[in-house]
């Protein structure tokens, strides 16, 4: 597979299968993968901060034999201008892949180039790789299957939208997204996201009418409308988002058996009603588990022996 995992637009359809799948073995029986990172070492940089993302990472590849070195925003000389390229040839020599959560995509790119190890997404402004793996191999677990199902999602077109872009149309389904005026996803990442649709039999639909996004939906996603970074905005943003909160009203619209997704962390009352996150139909805590599982099969393509 490709060497590093910075978006789900870089892997092949049967790249990203193979990692579902072996999450999925991984989810099964753990045990059998104790030694599969034996001796290595990830570290993982945090620009900003992290409840699942970190603990799931470093308990993950505890388990499979190896070592996480958490580096939060301070710890280490990025924050003091130590530059990208300096770091990631650094830590190259130390550790056998780096894991980061970035503010500036462009970052990420960096290390990439600059270092001679994997570089795995852990967020950036533009994308969330991981946590759509973990959604995909929940709503695959809860439905049977991805191919020809209807994922929408409401709310900001921000790195959870990108991501659920690139990765839905990947497995052939139908993304929709319906967003508020002036917070639509990105139209680079639209366009990217519809030529892989058109060669694997998905759909990519925009719309500014969250009934209309979330219509015959099987699985309904919706996420925080200001991310880590925008906390100025929130005020703003709480007002123009009106009309975009995912409640009983706005699930009635998606299929009876729909499931609800939320990468968390989530504001009840806000993007989500406490009804709708905390009733039958959410799997956000299935999803937030299998984190811990996709992105052992993440380390294990990427840093196994
Ligand atoms: N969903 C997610 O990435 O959560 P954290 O910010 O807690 O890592
Ligand atoms: N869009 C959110 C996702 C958090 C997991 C953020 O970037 O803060």
């Amino acid at each position: 597979m490709a060497r590093h995992l910075l978006s789900l637009a870089e892997q092949t359809p049967e790249e990203l299968r193979n990692i579902l799948d072996l999450a999925r073995q991984i989810k099964l029986n753990p045990r059998a993968f104790a030694q599969a990172c034996a001796g290595q070492t990830l570290a993982m940089i945090f620009q900003k901060p992290s409840l699942r993302t970190r603990v799931s990472f470093q308990t993950g590849i505890y388990q499979l034999g190896g070592q996480g070195i958490y580096l939060g925003p301070t710890d280490i000389q990025l924050h003091r201008g130590e530059s990208i390229p300096d770091t990631a040839k650094v830590l190259s020599r130390y550790v056998d892949g780096i894991m980061a959560r970035v503010f500036d995509h462009a970052h990420l790119e960096e290390m990439a180039e600059f270092g001679d190890i994997p570089i795995i997404n852990g967020l950036s402004d533009l994308l969330h790789p991981c946590q759509v793996l973990a959604d995909l191999l929940t709503i695959e677990e809860k439905k049977g299957g991805l191919k020809g199902l209807k994922l929408a999602y409401v709310g900001d077109g921000n790195n959870m939208a990108h991501s659920l872009l690139y990765g839905g149309a990947q497995f052939g389904m139908t993304v929709s997204i319906s967003h508020p005026r002036g917070y639509a996803p990105d139209a680079e990442v639209v366009t990217r996201a519809r030529e892989i649709a058109a060669s694997t039999g998905g759909a990519i639909q925009i719309t500014e009418d969250p009934a209309e996004g979330v219509s015959d939906a099987d699985a309904v996603y919706t996420d925080v409308w200001a991310s880590m970074g925008q906390e100025a905005e929130a005020k703003e943003r709480n007002d123009r988002f009106k009309g975009f909160e995912v409640d009983a009203k706005l699930m009635s619209n998606a299929r009876p058996d729909s499931i609800f997704l939320h990468c968390l962390p989530a504001h009840r009352g806000e993007e989500v009603s406490a009804e709708v996150i905390d009733g039958p139909r959410s799997v956000v805590f299935d999803e937030a588990e299998n984190r811990l599982h996709a992105q052992k099969a993440v380390m294990v393509r990427l840093m196994g022996r």
